[in-house]
């Protein structure tokens, strides 16, 4: 069968990672880059470093409007569609770049085949939350991570083509974290000796809204422990335009390639995000979690107390960095790294 995947941001590539190289031996996968992430270490570092197959297509749509980055990516994607006419559509997560090769496919009469499907955050002034819901509902297999997706999916009346599969980003997590461990040398380079906490901060809902980040940051500038921040460039740019001062416990770096993050979170203390993706690998990885949101698709690790849901609260983000942490035990909530294995022979079976 001829598979058509569709990826363009950071966590779609780390998620591509763990798929492709068990899809590519049993199909043919032709990987659509969209470019809504271009940067060398927003992109082309992945490739690299995680042997993701070199994609056949780069749309180059480049960063804008969320209008003009899904209408140029349909537009883009209906050439490609033209001249490859594949048979199904496989798209990941929640982005802009998701719900353009959802759309595109559907409109073609293509079945939509949806990695992590079922999330919820019930904000819909989170573009994420908006692209996630339009995905599900013109997507014929789900793949969701969590028995919470699932049910989600249910109460929107979408039960059929629905699989547990488990969350493939915990495919990534152990396919990679070992060899990070080995050839990472990160700690070294930013010759980190104490114990510290890592954090990133990118998502519009905290830097489109000043307040916020301006709280986050004086939140960071009080804590008692040192902090490694990999900053997204959209948050970058927004600090720096702003004047915004961050103490020196504060190390500012570049966005690190996925053997560095991970190097990074398997020897903090304590991660503090508002990223989706570094909230499960602060699960995986057995480290608390604070999370700079007001609310997160990811219930379960809050429910079995390793997640802490701060929001933008100096006083709470101040308190929990420097006292926050889970008494209970952690349990299996995203399955056993199996992910891609599974959706692998699903879509196989499926489509025989
Ligand atoms: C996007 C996703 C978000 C996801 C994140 C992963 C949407 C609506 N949002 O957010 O769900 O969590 O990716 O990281 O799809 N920029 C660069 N270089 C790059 C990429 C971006 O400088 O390589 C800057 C540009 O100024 C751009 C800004 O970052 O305007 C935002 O990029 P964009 O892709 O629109 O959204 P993200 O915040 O990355
Ligand atoms: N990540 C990375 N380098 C960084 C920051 C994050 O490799 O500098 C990885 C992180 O380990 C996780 C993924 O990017 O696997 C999460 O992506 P992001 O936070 O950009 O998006 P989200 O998950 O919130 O959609």
């Amino acid at each position: 069968m001829k598979i058509l995947t569709v990826i363009g941001a950071r966590p779609q590539f780390i998620k591509a990672a763990a798929l492709s190289r068990i899809l590519m031996n049993e199909h043919e996968e032709i990987i659509v880059h969209t470019g809504q992430h271009y940067d060398e270490n927003m992109s082309d570092i992945f490739f690299n470093q995680l042997n993701i197959p070199k994609p056949k297509y780069n749309l180059n749509v480049g960063s804008g409007t969320h209008e003009y980055q899904t209408g140029k990516m349909l537009i883009e994607f209906g050439k490609i569609f033209d001249i490859e006419n594949p048979d199904l559509v496989l798209v990941y997560g929640d982005t802009n770049s998701t719900l353009a090769g959802a759309l595109c496919a559907s409109k073609r009469l293509v079945p939509v085949a949806h990695v992590e499907a079922g999330l919820r955050s019930f904000n819909m002034a989170m573009p994420e939350e908006q692209n996630r819901i339009l995905t599900d509902h013109i997507s014929k297999y789900l793949f969701v991570p969590t028995q919470t997706a699932e049910n989600n999916l249910k109460k929107e009346g979408i039960v059929e083509g629905v699989y547990n599969t488990g969350d493939i980003m915990c495919d990534s997590f152990k396919l990679f974290s070992s060899i990070a461990e080995e050839k990472s040398g990160i700690l070294e380079e930013l010759g980190i000796k104490s114990e510290y906490i890592l954090s990133t901060i990118h998502r519009a809902e905290n830097t489109n809204d000043l307040s916020r980040l301006k709280n986050i940051i004086e939140a960071l500038n009080e804590s008692k422990y040192d902090i490694v921040l990999p900053l997204h460039p959209r948050t970058k740019k927004i600090i720096e335009n702003n004047s915004m001062e961050l103490k020196s416990h504060i190390k500012v770096i570049e966005p690190v390639g996925y053997l560095d993050m991970l190097k990074l979170e398997n020897n903090s203390l304590k991660i503090v995000t508002d990223s989706g993706g570094v909230q499960k690998e602060a699960y995986f990885a057995g480290k608390p979690c604070i999370t700079m949101r007001d609310e997160t698709e990811w219930v379960e690790t809050v429910e079995c107390g390793w997640n802490l849901i701060v929001g933008t609260d100096v006083e709470k983000i101040v308190d929990a960095l420097n006292n926050f942490n889970p008494k209970s035990e952690r349990i299996n909530l995203f399955g056993e790294g199996d992910t891609a294995n599974k959706i692998v022979n699903i879509i196989s079976e499926m489509t025989k």
